[in-house]
């Protein structure tokens, strides 16, 4: 049935434009205008209180009066008439709504928007917007909005949450030669959300690669889920990246987690492309529409040019794509079509001599070489050259080549003629730009699309411990004192009933019991005050370290207990950890916020008291698999120190990765419980020697 009704959104058979009106200048009017002159062929049904005929198609009073079945229906008319609108398109058997009217959500009137949403669906009717220009379909000549044409055909489909954008996208998709079957304008999403509509593109046989303008989301989940069940690329320009809810952040990680961070996640997990802005997003769509992915590592570079060359090669670093030499026979064989000055290594140089032969026989034979695993091509334009001849030479050395599954990009620097030929090359399938580093950009987003589904799919590790029994009889403890964050001492507990390795921690409620647990724990030892009321345990001068028997320990207790006292003298007291005094590690931090939108996320990065300042830390949504815990690790940037920076020897990242697996599997389980989380520091000992958790925190979710 939703399906159904998403379908006759996207693909009516039959159309009615409620609040279609005779006026020139009026939206239901551009919109039946529309319809017509896109040649929409299904039926059109105007609909207004008042006229026989507009624009020559008869009109009707109500939707009821429409004598045949009618699937979809475009809403225009002002948002206080809406809802009878509805209930008249229900009554009728409509399955899908376009609401193009305003004044719902988005003005603050979440009210009236709401009752719509339900109105709809007591129909079985979805909702695209409301506050939409419409939906086009090159396909089915559809032109179900107010945007004044469709976009130029092509392969792409795009979404957008702005309306104004899909506007301009429209017009752009001609002078930028980029082509659309589909431009859908989302708007509030008070119903048909973007996962609804990648679900619905998944099957669409018209559309190759779905672009996306994204504000913000309601259901992030949704939205991954959707993406990694299509294989189509789906290209994501996020607007909107200032950072929320800092301030208020109770630990370390609600204070270092934003929203672009955890969007970053999100789209990595959900093996979406980004695209950085909105001319990025064309250059990416084209290249997503018309190419296959690049499965290996190894780009070639073809160029008639030194300088663009280089460029190109800086834009390979860059990009994650950095160029290799190519091997000897390659070189052999490329040396054959160039001057004794070119270069055959990679950027294999032609130099200015090379003409339209030259251009065939190096691209023939390279894009066909095993070891090429993407071709790009540059040229510049040159007094001896033709640049349309060059795009004829390069286009039939690709068609001949017999090879199918390899992408190609090409860039033409140059002017006027240089631009004739590259629209010949995107209108004859080749994604072609008008300058090397975007060439290559668009070598690289189709790398990473390929690298990006290689993961995709790989399972979350599931915690197969009864940890959650044990953690929620704490967490329970807590709630009941009264108390919205658990000590560090009950922490450690829930962190130890997942598996994670702590240092070892009790409590002590007088000096004699101390002596005892540091024997127990051997010294040295660490003491730390425990108090709900005192969460900055150092700054209260609540922690001695590296106590080295018991003089010290009897020591400690004493100077704790009154250095707290003067710090905090209503502060409760439950008593003074003693912990062992954990050998010296690389220190890093793992912690935990639950999103908004996204849910339970956990972060890695580096820790130590420079955490907040160099931010140097990585977010998943939970739970996560072994290989993106291995993608945090890598990540970072100071991912050199784990693998061994200055002599060091490498760090235990498999036991990282794993306390990371289940540290998020813990997160997830309990996250009707808990808010935040810190792991600060976790010290990570060289390979094979393992991780501890020397401090923990959490703090539960206001019930
Ligand atoms: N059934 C059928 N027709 C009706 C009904 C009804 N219940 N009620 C009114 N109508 C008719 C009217 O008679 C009128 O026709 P007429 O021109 O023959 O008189 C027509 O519907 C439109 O009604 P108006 O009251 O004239 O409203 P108007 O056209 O000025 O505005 C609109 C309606 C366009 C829906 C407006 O309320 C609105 O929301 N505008 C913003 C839309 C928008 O920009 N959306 C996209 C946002 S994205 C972006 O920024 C690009």
């Amino acid at each position: 049935m939703k399906e159904d009704s998403i379908n006759a959104l996207l693909n009516p058979k039959s159309i009615a434009i409620v609040g279609a009106s005779a006026t020139p200048g009026k939206i239901g009017y551009s919109v039946i205008k529309n319809l017509l002159e896109s040649k929409f062929s299904g039926s059109i049904y105007p609909v207004n209180p008042k006229d026989d005929v507009i624009l020559g198609l008869q009109n009707f009073k109500s939707v009821s009066e429409i004598p045949g079945p009618v699937e979809a229906a475009v809403i225009v008319v002002p948002a206080k008439y809406v809802p009878g609108v509805i209930d008249d398109c229900g009554k009728k058997g409509v399955k899908g709504l376009i609401i193009i009217t305003s004044g719902f959500s988005e003005v603050g009137d979440i009210a009236l928007e709401d009752q719509i949403v339900k109105q709809a669906r007591s129909y079985g009717m979805r909702i695209l917007g409301p506050n939409i220009v419409g939906t086009l379909t090159n396909s089915t000549k559809l032109n179900a909005s107010f945007a004044p044409y469709l976009p130029l055909p092509g392969k792409a489909s795009l979404i957008t949450q702005s309306g104004a954008l899909l506007i301009a996208i429209d017009a752009i998709s001609y002078t930028r030669g980029v082509g659309f079957e589909k431009l859908i304008s989302i708007g509030n999403m008070s119903d048909v959300d973007f996962a609804d509509l990648i679900t619905w593109l998944d099957g669409d046989p018209f559309t190759s690669c779905i672009s996306l303008y994204i504000e913000g989301f309601k259901d992030g989940r949704r939205f991954i889920e959707a993406c990694k069940k299509t294989n189509k690329p789906v290209i994501a320009l996020k607007a909107g990246v200032s950072t929320h809810g800092a301030a208020a952040a109770a630990s370390h990680t609600g204070s270092l987690a934003g929203s672009s961070k955890v969007y970053d996640a999100a789209f990595q997990q959900a093996g979406t492309l980004r695209a950085t802005d909105l001319n990025n997003l064309f250059d990416r769509t084209l290249a997503l529409s018309l190419q296959p992915t690049m499965k290996g590592e190894n780009m070639l570079v073809l160029t008639n040019g030194g300088g663009v060359g280089v460029l190109a090669t800086d834009a390979a670093e860059k990009y994650g794509v950095p160029l290799k030499f190519a091997p000897e026979d390659v070189q052999a064989e490329l040396k054959k079509h160039m001057p004794d000055y070119g270069s055959a290594k990679n950027p294999v140089d032609m130099t200015g001599m090379a003409g339209n032969d030259w251009y065939y026989k190096t691209v023939k034979f390279s894009y066909a070489h095993s070891w090429v695993d993407g071709l790009v091509v540059l040229y510049c334009e040159t007094a001896q050259t033709n640049p349309e001849e060059i795009a004829k030479s390069i286009h039939k050395a690709i068609s001949e080549s017999g090879v199918k599954e390899k992408p190609v990009t090409i860039s033409f620097v140059g002017g006027e003629r240089s631009d004739k030929a590259m629209r010949w090359l995107v209108e004859n399938g080749i994604p072609t730009y008008n300058a090397p580093d975007l060439a290559v950009n668009a070598m690289a987003a189709l790398r990473e699309f390929h690298n990006l589904r290689e993961i995709v799919n790989h399972k979350a590790y599931k915690s197969s411990s009864n940890g959650g029994v044990v953690a929620r009889k704490i967490i329970a403890k807590a709630r009941k004192d009264g108390r919205g964050a658990l000590t560090e001492i009950e922490s450690k507990q829930v962190f130890a009933a997942y598996d994670l390795p702590i240092a070892a921690t009790q409590l002590s409620t007088s000096e004699d019991e101390a002596v005892a647990l540091a024997k127990k724990v051997n010294f040295p030892v660490v003491m730390k005050i425990v108090s709900p009321q005192i969460l900055h345990k150092s700054d209260a001068g609540g922690v001695k370290v590296n106590i080295k028997d018991e003089a010290g320990v009897r020591d400690a207790f004493k100077t704790i207990m009154v250095n707290t006292k003067n710090y905090k003298a209503e502060a409760e007291i439950h008593g003074i950890a003693v912990q062992e005094m954990a050998p010296w590690g690389t220190e890093t931090i793992i912690g935990s916020v639950n999103d908004a939108t996204f849910g339970p996320t956990v972060m890695f990065g580096l820790g130590g008291i420079f955490v907040e300042v160099l931010k140097d830390v990585t977010f998943r949504v939970a739970p996560i698999s072994e290989s993106q815990a291995a993608q945090m690790l890598d990540e970072i940037r100071g991912a050199p120190i784990l693998n061994g920076a200055r002599g060091e020897a490498p760090r235990d990242k498999k036991a990282l990765a794993d306390v990371l697996c289940k540290y998020a599997a813990m997160i997830y389980e309990l996250q009707d419980e808990i808010a935040e989380t810190d792991a600060n520091p976790v010290l990570v000992y060289e390979d094979g020697k393992g991780v501890k958790v020397v401090d923990a925190r959490i703090i539960l979710k206001s019930k």
